[in-house]
């Protein structure tokens, strides 16, 4: 029996010296943080000028008295209302059951303050590429990673994204109530559609911009190489930036052949790890406890499994996580990505 255990060991060894370095030899795969530039080392200080959280242009000119509208809203708000921190503008109410008071106003007399859920997260809980989808996420683990953002065992891998410690600050400012009022409120929300996946040889050139690759427009438009990354993209940059539509995807394109290699590590392990499906369910929409996988935002997901393995992410239930992710590789984060986001969630 022992020595059985011992060949397997070898034999996943010998494949993972074929199949690439670990994950954590090769460092985070930057192009799912939406930047170009390196992580600095584990340990060393962020640099001063860390990037500003992921802000609107618009919200430079807060005093602009132009109103402006979303193609189905009857509704119409100024850049400054789309963008206030505490009561950000909400387009489609009809979309979501009324706003409970944390997720539509946040807790401004809190310390540390707490923006409005609904202005990262969006009302209808499907969020965006650099922050998260909460729409049907369980409601049990929803508090848990709050309690994780809180208690300070659940961070980002690259010390610079600024809206994982503007979420770690909010945890820490809510109060047990309002942890399970936004847990209820976002639970049961549905999810729905919001990325579309095409696998392609080539991307839109983009820009990186506040976490997220936004496609250049105008001149500045064409086409390059996609290479060994994902490239995740709102299907509009003046729905994203400008009006905050909360109707309007993104479309992520990932490298030909990827959704199948992913398929077969998500589904069968693919003699390197644990089928996902054993805890996130058949159909990967996660159960009452094991969250949704299908459907969401690839870049999130690779920063999570990269953040996991990597115990930037370590609170109760990334532990289970762990045995799964030793042998993955950034190749294998991105192809179980690209596979996941394909699926109807
Ligand atoms: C500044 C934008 C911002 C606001 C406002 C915000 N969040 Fe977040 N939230 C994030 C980011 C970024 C992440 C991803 C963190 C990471 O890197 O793991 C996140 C992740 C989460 C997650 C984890 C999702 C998962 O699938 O594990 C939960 C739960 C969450 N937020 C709840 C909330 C609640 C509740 C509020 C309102 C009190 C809120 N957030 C307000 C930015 C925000
Ligand atoms: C033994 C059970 C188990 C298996 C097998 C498993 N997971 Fe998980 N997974 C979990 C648990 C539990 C969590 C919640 C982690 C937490 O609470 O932080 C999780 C969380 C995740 C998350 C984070 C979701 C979010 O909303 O942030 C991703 C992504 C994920 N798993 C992907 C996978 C993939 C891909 C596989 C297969 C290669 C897999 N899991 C296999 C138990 C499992």
């Amino acid at each position: 029996m022992k020595k059985l255990v011992v060949t397997g060991a070898l034999a996943i060894v010998t494949a993972l010296g074929i199949s690439g370095a670990f994950s954590q030899e090769e460092g985070p795969p930057m192009w799912a943080w939406g930047v170009t530039t390196p992580a600095p080392p584990p340990g060393t200080a962020p640099p001063a000028a860390a990037p500003a959280p992921a802000a609107p242009a618009a919200a430079a000119k807060p005093a602009d008295p132009t109103l402006l509208s979303v193609p189905g809203s009857k509704h119409q708000f100024t850049a400054a209302q789309i963008t206030a921190r505490f009561a950000p503008a909400d387009w489609f109410p009809e979309d979501h059951p009324p706003m409970s008071p944390i997720v539509a106003h946040g807790n401004d007399k809190a310390t540390p303050q707490v923006w409005a859920c609904g202005f990262c997260h969006m009302p209808n809980g499907k969020g965006r590429p650099e922050n998260a989808n909460l729409a049907g996420l369980p409601h049990s683990y929803i508090v848990q990673q709050l309690y994780d953002f809180k208690t300070g065992l659940r961070k980002s891998s690259d010390p610079r994204k600024a809206n994982t410690q503007l979420m770690i600050d909010f945890a820490k400012g809510m109060t047990k109530e309002e942890i399970f009022e936004a847990a209820r409120y976002f639970s049961a929300l549905p999810s729905t559609p919001w990325v579309k996946v095409i696998e392609s040889d080539t991307a839109p050139k983009t820009v990186a911009r506040g976490g997220i690759y936004l496609t250049l427009e105008g001149k500045d438009a064409g086409t390059e190489p996609l290479g060994d990354r994902i490239v995740e993209t709102p299907i509009s940059t003046h729905d994203f930036e400008v009006t905050r539509n909360p109707r309007s995807g993104f479309i992520a394109y990932v490298p030909k052949g990827s959704i199948k290699k992913g398929e077969d590590i998500v589904r069968t392990g693919a003699t390197k790890t644990t089928p996902c499906t054993e805890c996130h369910g058949l159909d990967l929409r996660g159960t009452d406890k094991f969250p949704p996988l299908a459907g969401r935002s690839p870049s999130y997901t690779v920063r999570q499994l990269y953040d996991m393995q990597s115990k930037n992410r370590a609170g109760i239930g990334s532990i289970e996580m762990e045995p799964v992710l030793v042998g993955l590789t950034n190749e294998d984060f991105l192809n179980i990505a690209a596979y996941l986001a394909s699926l109807e969630p």
